[in-house]
């Protein structure tokens, strides 16, 4: 099969007006209408058969090498053109199966995409290793970003690889321990706001365009390219036979979109021939798109976002109209679960030894929920990722199993003792 030639590799597309920029332009937004920007590829000029010989083979490269990255591996997807790039490597992440989570959640075979086993701890190093070789691509003399933990922590990881100055925005007061010493263990100047994290994005936006500095946030298209190979990964460890629904948390709504992006494009590059419906999942305090979507998306809402979810606490999400069309095209829906059932969950994951962050366990919690309500059937085959690691927030952690009255379910509190054998004794015969 050929394709037209007459067009660069990968170009940008403003989403909102059509106007298109060429792959290296540094624009956060559409210089013209203010729109987000999205990067259109030229399908690659090969049959569907060539193009997975071609993915198998770069899977079983030796570990370290840039085409074994679960992000570079599907290049064709990603950035083409790129030749050299800023990688860990990244991605790789497994598949799991635990039968305690198919009884809890009502569900026959279950799988857990956990993608707290990126380098950083969380899915977003699979947008940041493409955003960071663009931005070396582009020369950029800093990077830039808010976050509410995970991204600061993986911009200040590849900004570091790539000898690029980082400066990061965050809410002070709240971001879980283990991001915020990662994005100082990195190197990455900290902006601790006196804010929540839609204050960040504002400031942070304001300042990039201010001071030149290159912004990283998931409205940079070039995130996107790299969270969509979450997508590509989990449909290639499942040889191309997609599930029937994916479950995913959705904050800020990059990875909402990056997904429906990732079923687009394999669908119309014949990699499959159905598409998964979208579940995405928000914590009921900071549930915009939820409300957007019970009222058939007429309606953009913006809250003052209150979570114990802290990833996943925000109020106005940036990429609200890219989500929107990846929920529509997949015939998706938005739900929004509470916070006892968000720390019933992680509780659940933690217990059968996965773990898991707070908002990574949104989708558990989402999945049990769509069975309850029968919108999933429980012989359906569902993927639910888990986007962060259990030790990024050990504060709400220690604080769930810490606590006394009442009792949350799979507490599991610790006991002081005075250093006696007796004391331990005395402790197991209670037991
Ligand atoms: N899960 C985790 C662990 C996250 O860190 C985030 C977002 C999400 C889910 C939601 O993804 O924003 O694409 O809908 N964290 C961002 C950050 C906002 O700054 O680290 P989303």
């Amino acid at each position: 099969m050929t394709f037209e030639t007459d067009r660069p590799p990968s170009w940008q597309v403003c989403v909102t007006c059509g106007n298109e920029l060429t792959e290296s332009d540094s624009h956060a937004r559409c210089p013209t209408c203010g729109g987000l920007l999205e990067i259109a590829h030229r399908p690659p000029d090969m049959t569907r058969a060539e193009l997975l010989l071609r993915f198998t083979e770069r899977r079983g490269r030796p570990p370290g090498a840039a085409a074994a990255s679960g992000v570079w591996r599907f290049r064709e997807f990603v950035l083409p053109s790129a030749e050299e790039v800023v990688s860990y490597p990244e991605g790789n992440t497994p598949l799991l199966h635990r039968e305690v989570l198919d009884r809890w959640t009502g569900l026959v075979g279950l799988l857990l995409k956990h993608e707290g086993h990126n380098p950083t701890g969380s899915f977003k190093d699979r947008g940041m290793t493409v955003g960071v070789t663009q931005a070396r691509r582009i020369g950029a003399r800093a990077v830039a970003c808010a976050s509410t933990g995970n991204t600061s922590a993986s911009l200040a990881a590849y900004a570091a690889q790539a000898g690029i100055p980082a400066l990061v925005l965050v809410p002070s007061g709240n971001v879980a321990s283990g991001k915020l010493a990662q994005s100082l263990a990195y190197g990455a100047r900290t902006l601790l706001v006196r804010g929540g994290f839609d204050d960040c994005l504002r400031l942070v936006q304001e300042a990039s365009e201010r001071l030149g500095v290159y912004l990283l946030n998931s409205i940079n298209p070039f995130r996107i390219e790299g969270q969509k190979t979450i997508v590509l990964e989990l449909l290639q460890q499942l040889t191309w036979d997609p599930p029937d629904w994916i479950v995913l948390p959705a904050g800020n709504l990059g990875n909402t979109a990056a997904f429906g992006k990732a079923l687009r494009e394999a669908h119309a590059w014949g990699l499959i021939t159905r598409l998964p419906r979208l579940a995405a999942v928000q914590a009921a305090g900071a549930a915009p798109f939820a409300r957007s979507f019970e009222e058939g998306f007429k309606r953009r809402h913006r809250v003052t976002p209150d979570t114990v979810a802290s990833a996943i606490r925000i109020g106005d999400p940036a990429s609200h109209d890219r989500a929107v069309r990846a929920i529509r095209e997949t015939d998706g829906v938005v739900l929004a679960v509470t916070d006892a059932q968000i720390l019933e969950a992680k509780a659940a994951v933690d217990a059968c030894g996965v773990g898991c962050e707070p908002a990574s366990a949104a989708s558990i919690a989402g999945a049990r929920e769509l069975v309850r309500r029968g919108t999933i059937a429980g012989g359906a085959r569902v993927v639910a990722v888990l986007t962060g690691h259990l030790l990024k927030d050990p504060e709400t952690l220690l604080q769930y199993h810490g606590q006394a009255d009442p009792l949350p379910p799979g507490a599991n509190r610790p006991v002081e003792i005075e250093a006696d054998l007796r004391e331990v004794e005395r402790f197991l015969g209670k037991e």
